[in-house]
């Protein structure tokens, strides 16, 4: 019996030293110390044995126990000493080590400019207005007095949903909607930013590009009016030097109207590649709002009159900044982004 009490505490013991965790541990325990354990039966047996027997081995017993708490006492402070070490060791922190920087964001050039022309026209007395940039055919078109039979209707150059929805080819349907909700009241002075849509994609050209509408309607207001908003705004834009001229031109929906030009900001006028040796840049479209559009949108064209313009801000953009190839404005380079 003593032998047995003996050999079991040695390969308690070594079985202990073995060991690399405290899931281990705890079964070493529970399969010598636990309520079925070896050593617990030994004890649990005493009354079988002769009371010459008892004492001895029940000391020899109780010292085994005590023994091999300690040892796994001991084995526990190991373990949980080492799993310390290589915590500390992982979790290392270096706290002299300098932060890692976060690359720097830059406004995108598109977003610069639009910024700008806000500016300058809240600046000017102008509301920002909004529209959606899917749109019927009756704002986008019709009260626009592009009759259905008019050409730049055509499925050539618009995104069309259905034959009555259509990705917007332009922002003046805003002029429409804005004059709807605001009727009977006056002026109206509003500018109107956003995306617009057409079946175009080349080097001067993208399927989608950015627009601002204007519109100002109020009892007699005239093309003097017109000349003098777009010229203060060219001004703030490219500087008081910039030389504008207005040409006559066409719009289904302004009458009469112009396309202004501003004299080129590559060769000041001289001369060169970009404005084609004219030395004038075409920059938007603009003009006298057509009676029959305000008529259709519920104004009395005897009593008010207003003007309108369209202006491309990739295009703006592109004057403004140098830049010579419409297509890096939506590549996201940011080699190209980060200059601005
Ligand atoms: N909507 C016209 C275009 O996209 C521009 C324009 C707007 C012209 C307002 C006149 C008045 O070409």
């Amino acid at each position: 019996m003593l032998e047995a009490i003996s050999e079991l505490k040695e390969r308690a013991i070594a079985e202990l030293s073995q060991i690399k965790d405290l899931e281990k541990l705890e079964a070493i325990r529970v399969k010598y110390l636990g309520k079925k354990g070896e050593l617990t039966q030994i004890l649990r047996g005493m009354g079988k044995l002769s009371p010459e027997e008892r004492p001895r081995v029940g000391q020899a017993a109780n010292r085994a126990r005590e023994e091999l708490e300690a040892a796994l006492q001991v084995a526990r402070r190991h373990l949980l000493e080492a799993e310390k070490e290589r915590r500390l060791k992982e979790e290392s922190l270096d706290v002299t080590l300098p932060g890692r920087p976060l690359p720097r964001g830059y406004r995108h050039p598109l977003s610069r400019v639009l910024a700008e022309l806000k500016d300058i026209f809240v600046g000017l007395g102008f509301a920002v207005a909004e529209g959606p940039e899917v749109e019927t055919d009756y704002y986008n078109f019709t009260a626009l007095n592009l009759p259905p039979e008019h050409p730049a209707r055509d499925m050539q150059d618009s995104f069309y949903i259905t034959p009555n929805v259509l990705l917007r080819t332009h922002t003046s349907p805003v002029q429409v909607r804005v004059m709807e909700a605001m009727r009977p009241h006056l002026p109206i002075r509003i500018i109107a930013p956003g995306k617009v849509y057409r079946r175009d994609d080349d080097a001067t050209h993208s399927p989608m590009f950015h627009q601002v509408e204007g519109l100002l309607v109020d009892r007699r207001v005239t093309f003097g009016d017109l000349k003098g908003i777009l010229m203060a705004f060219l001004r703030q834009f490219f500087g008081s030097g910039v030389g504008v001229r207005f040409r006559p031109s066409y719009f289904p929906f302004t009458e009469p109207s112009a396309e202004v030009d501003i004299s080129c900001v590559m060769c000041r006028g001289r001369g060169c590649r970009v404005c084609k040796q004219s030395g004038w840049l075409e920059i938007l479209g603009s003009g006298m709002v057509h009676p029959a559009v305000l008529e259709m949108a519920g104004y009395d064209p005897e009593e008010v009159s207003g003007f309108a313009f369209g202006l491309g801000v990739e295009r703006l953009a592109m004057l403004k900044y140098g830049i010579d190839d419409l297509r890096l404005f939506f590549e996201n380079d940011l080699r190209f982004l980060s200059q601005f």
